[in-house]
């Protein structure tokens, strides 16, 4: 039912953060009707953030506190609405990303301003802290950090679990962006169970490379590549080796997360999706062995890639791998994270902007 909307104290500005995924398990089923594919994942969120700010513009229910709604959001109302809104991105990466409806915030922004019945006007400011197409859903943490900002730009209050389902309907990234921490995926990879006893501190070099990687075309190749490695049938028993590895069962590296040894996790670590990033930028090759190397205890593509990961044993591991691998120049850029961290949370609620 409509009622009035009102910020907390008036304010007219939220700012929120939601941090990027690593994927320390990606099994990646056959390719569904729908397009998608079944996944069987372990997210870890690494402390690594996009910072996106929702501010109301002009009088779109700023000062007052009011935004927009109930009559106000008949027919017409919308002249003033979405397509009037700021979208303005800063940081690495940032021309790359778009700045009309399609941008995953302002499509979060769109779903609750829809769901609160309000016309306001509301501007979205977005600063990258992820690599843009690097397979660590820095998308889907714009998304996921928009859906927390407006929920409580616009007093929805609708709480962890309303906003994980709205965000499923963004993306399949997009609710472990929101609740963060270690988690099982499944389904598209929306569906999560927290995994709870994963606690222990890991530390990840991350090497992000010169240009990004389309995710819908990392799939698409590696169902490519598992065609053409399918055997005619006789031979599929005797060739069974030819087949494209699958990354298998979960258990030993839950059961490994619960335990505090770097190196047990690193022997458990896998990703489905690896070899077709490769087959679609051969250059990580050398990233990969340069990081390997460079002593880290595995290296593997981040997600759909281009980034690569290399999981080491503590900071200082971490440091030193990390300046191997800078020193090389086989990486636009190289840093040292690490994880798990919290998932999307508000960091300013200033009237101010
Ligand atoms: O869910 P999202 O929009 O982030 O997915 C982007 C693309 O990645 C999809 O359009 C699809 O091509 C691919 N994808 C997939 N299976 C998944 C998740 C994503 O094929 N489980």
């Amino acid at each position: 039912m409509p009622r009035d909307v009102f910020t907390p104290d008036g304010a007219r500005a939220v700012t929120a953060v939601a941090p990027a995924k690593i994927n320390l398990h990606l099994g990646v089923g056959d390719a569904r009707p729908d397009g998608y594919h079944d996944l069987l994942t372990v997210y870890r969120a690494v402390d690594m953030w996009e910072r996106v700010t929702v501010s109301f513009v002009g009088d779109g229910g700023g000062a007052s506190g009011a935004a927009g709604r109930g009559g106000a959001s008949g027919a017409g109302a919308r002249g003033a609405g979405p397509d009037d809104d700021e979208i303005t991105v800063t940081g690495p990466g940032a021309p790359q990303v778009p700045t009309d409806r399609t941008n995953l915030a302002a499509r979060a922004v769109d779903l609750l301003r829809e769901e609160a019945g309000s016309d306001a006007r509301i501007a979205i400011r977005i600063h990258k802290g992820v690599p843009v197409a690097g397979g660590m859903a820095g998308g889907s943490a714009d998304a996921a950090a928009a859906l927390v900002a407006t929920d409580r730009l616009l007093g929805l209050g609708l709480g962890r679990a309303a906003l994980e389902e709205r965000a499923a309907r963004l993306g399949s990234d997009v609710p472990f962006c929101v609740r963060g921490g270690t988690a099982l995926g499944t389904g598209r990879g929306e569906e999560l169970a927290t995994l709870l006893h994963a606690r222990a501190e890991q530390h990840v070099v991350v090497a992000l490379a010169d240009d990004g990687l389309s995710t819908p075309r990392v799939f698409a190749e590696l169902d490519r590549l598992r065609a053409e490695r399918v055997e005619p049938e006789g031979a599929a028993r005797a060739g069974a080796a030819r087949s494209l590895p699958r990354a298998g069962g979960v258990e030993p590296l839950v059961e490994a997360l619960a335990g505090d040894d770097p190196a047990a996790v690193a022997a458990l670590l896998a990703n489905d999706l690896e070899p077709a990033a490769l087959s679609l930028r051969p250059a990580l090759r050398k990233t990969l062995r340069t990081g390997q190397e460079a002593g880290a205890l595995h290296g593997m593509v981040s997600g759909s890639g281009p980034t690569c990961l290399f999981f080491c044993s503590d900071r200082d591991h971490a440091i030193a791998v990390a300046a191997e691998i800078s020193e090389s120049g086989v990486a636009r850029e190289v840093r040292v994270t690490r994880g798990p961290v919290g998932g999307a949370h508000i960091v300013s609620d200033d009237p101010s902007g």
